[in-house]
């Protein structure tokens, strides 16, 4: 099991990138970020992820969320891969709009827990899962996603865990089943009637259940 755990604070490791070498939380700054692992690069999948997370790297900087992603290769294969990646994404950057960390050694891929032992390289080596941790300005670990190396991410359900993650990290709601930005959330189960009816002054609706219960309570925030 991995030992990164929601709300630790995540290593502030040091690495090379395609920006050069970087130390995690500097390179963070006081933004949110996202850091996501590839298996190897010049590989299809994640030639397509890499492709859609450029195209949509516009809606991440519109949330504050700094992209970095980490593929265990070198920092040349990256710069190489990069140009592929850019030929066949649909985005307007003429550069990938975010770095890429280099793992060649495997270090961050065993500290972070990323290893996918059902898939090896030539030499038999583990390469990485699709890792997704998404880090709070605080520098705590806000959310994690562990895919094998042979399933492709969904990046728009990214975006959408982002939004709420950043809006729950302001008001006491959470989001229901597909939420969307702008849709009615929940009030959390902690707060008294009378609390959320002070605190949400758009109005708590409760939808009735057979237990009687008063838990299915909607707002706009
Ligand atoms: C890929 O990115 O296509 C891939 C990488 C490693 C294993 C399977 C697929």
């Amino acid at each position: 099991m991995p030992g990164l755990l929601l709300g630790d604070v995540f290593p502030n490791f040091e690495a090379d990138t395609t920006i050069g070498r970087i130390k995690f939380h500097d390179f963070l700054g006081s933004s949110w970020g996202v850091l996501f692992s590839h298996p190897k690069d010049f590989t299809p999948v994640c030639t397509t992820e890499l492709a859609c997370a450029a195209k949509l790297s516009d809606e991440f900087k519109k949330r504050g969320v700094k992209m970095i992603a980490l593929s265990i290769d070198s920092v040349e294969d990256h710069h190489n891969w990069s140009k592929d990646v850019m030929a066949v994404s649909s985005s307007t950057a003429k550069t990938l709009p975010f770095p890429i960390i280099a793992d060649h050694n495997r270090a961050l891929s065993i500290e972070l827990g990323m290893l996918d032992p059902d898939e090896r390289d030539s030499d038999g080596l583990p390469l990485t899962a699709r890792c997704v941790f998404v880090i709070g300005p605080d520098k705590k670990m806000k959310l994690s996603i562990l895919y094998p190396a042979t399933t492709g991410r969904n990046f728009d359900e990214l975006l959408r865990a982002i939004d709420s993650l950043q809006l729950t990290a302001q008001k006491k709601v959470a989001t229901p089943v597909d939420w969307k930005l702008g849709d009615k959330v929940m009030v959390i189960p902690s707060l008294s009637d009378a609390e959320a009816a002070a605190l949400f002054p758009n109005g708590v609706t409760t939808k009735e259940v057979p237990s009687g219960k008063n838990y299915l309570r909607y707002t706009q925030p």
